[in-house]
């Protein structure tokens, strides 16, 4: 899990290192984030105060320390690094331009994690349903006991979480939550119900349809998604051409005849292509970006995120790692076009410098900045960018 610039996130987004408003009221302005925090690189000194700090592996946090003293990982990269308002700000507006003639009602969050975006996007609105697929069996399941019971009641009957691989999507296989069990699967049937005598597309592939399969996604009644995305940057996560272009044909299956989008978020720069470490302060904790020597051979980086907490005196190192393949925006252009998408849009910001994040406390500097759709862009220090695919 992580991100780019939005004012903080689990970077993988840098992101959280550059600061935007969190925009309570819709449409258009984007990231914020409502931690008070400030972020700058590390000194040397204070990096040796911080090893006198005990040192947790994020792998072994979760069972070492069930109890409240150490939080979640989860939960502190939710609050460093996500800001889902300003991601589905944007959706909603790209949708309207792109498509329009209906509002979007189904998302579906690939490399989801713990799928706060898709949580957030079932509480503001009843009418709509999410999907969420990721890898990690561990945060779906802490979305399941953490982020769905805030969506409301009926929250585990709109949402459908998967486990399994975006290359293979028929193959995940759904998330069960077992004390809601009985009560998703009266959901699901009335949904069902709802599906089938709409006239509303719904897609299921061709295959069994007994009821254990049901389990699987490609027997899985769903609607028609009218929004795909993966963020956090995490088509990076694919390192080879045709795997990109392969998933994005997956995320055109998905969407609806009708007309939808596909999303995604990218961040570079000059400051993307070299050893790199930021961190962004927090009330409670500092979160530390990790960003390893750039190999431009194959454009390949290791970025790690860190967790240390002031008050339990206590570091979580490498709460995240990701192997990223650093694309670039032509490049993502071509797969998403091959892939079949007709149309392709960039929406780019300049993010805050990263010589001058060293000297910057609080929020400042690139705050007010908005995405812009653009057709070129000179190189900077540090850019985020949505990229549209229109089916
Ligand atoms: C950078 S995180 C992004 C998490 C979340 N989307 C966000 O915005 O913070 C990347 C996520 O992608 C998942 N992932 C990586 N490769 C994947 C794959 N091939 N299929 C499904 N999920 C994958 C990881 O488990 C991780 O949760």
């Amino acid at each position: 899990m992580g991100k780019r610039d939005k004012k903080q996130r689990h970077q993988p987004r840098r992101a959280a290192f550059h600061y935007t408003e969190e925009d309570e009221e819709g449409v258009g302005d984007g990231h914020y984030e409502g931690h008070s925090a400030s972020k700058h690189t590390l000194s040397e000194e204070e990096e040796e105060e911080e090893e006198e700090e005990e040192e947790v592996d994020g792998k072994e946090e979760a069972d070492e320390y069930p109890s409240n003293d150490l939080p979640s990982k989860f939960l502190l990269y939710q609050q460093s690094v996500q800001s889902p308002k300003g991601d589905i700000s944007y959706l909603q507006k790209f949708f309207l331009m792109y498509v329009g003639g209906r509002l979007p009602l189904h998302l579906q969050e690939d490399f989801c994690g713990t799928a706060l975006l898709s949580a957030e996007w079932l509480r503001t609105d009843t009418r709509r349903t999410a999907v969420g697929l990721d890898l990690d069996v561990e945060a779906l399941n802490w979305c399941m006991e953490n982020n769905i019971n805030k969506v409301g009641a009926d929250g585990y009957s709109r949402m459908s979480l998967f486990h399994g691989n975006v290359l293979q999507p028929l193959e995940a296989k759904l998330v069960e939550f077992e004390p809601q069990e009985l009560i998703r699967k009266v959901s699901l049937t009335e949904n069902k119900d709802n599906l089938e005598s709409d006239e509303g597309e719904s897609t299921l592939a061709e295959g069994s349809s007994s009821p254990n399969d049901e389990k699987y996604l490609r027997n899985h009644l769903l609607p028609a998604r009218d929004i795909v995305c993966a963020f956090n940057y995490s088509c990076c996560c694919l390192h080879q051409r045709s795997e990109l272009v392969l998933y994005f044909k997956h995320a055109l299956d998905a969407l609806s005849k009708k007309g939808g989008i596909f999303v995604m978020d990218l961040y570079g720069g000059t400051s993307s292509e070299c050893k790199l470490r930021l961190q962004r302060r927090f009330s409670n904790f500092t979160y530390v970006w990790e960003q390893a020597e750039f190999d431009i051979i194959e454009r390949k980086t290791r970025i790690s995120l860190h967790f240390h907490l002031q008050k339990q005196q206590k570091k979580i190192r490498h709460a995240f790692s990701y192997s990223w393949r650093l694309w670039s925006l032509p490049e993502i252009k071509d797969c998403l076009e091959e892939a079949g998408f007709q149309s392709v849009h960039f929406w780019l910001r300049k993010m805050q410098d990263s010589r001058d994040i060293r000297k910057t406390e609080g929020f400042g500097v690139g705050r007010d900045i908005k995405y812009e759709e653009i057709k070129h862009f000179q190189q900077q220090d540090s850019w985020n960018a949505y990229i549209v695919g229109v089916a």
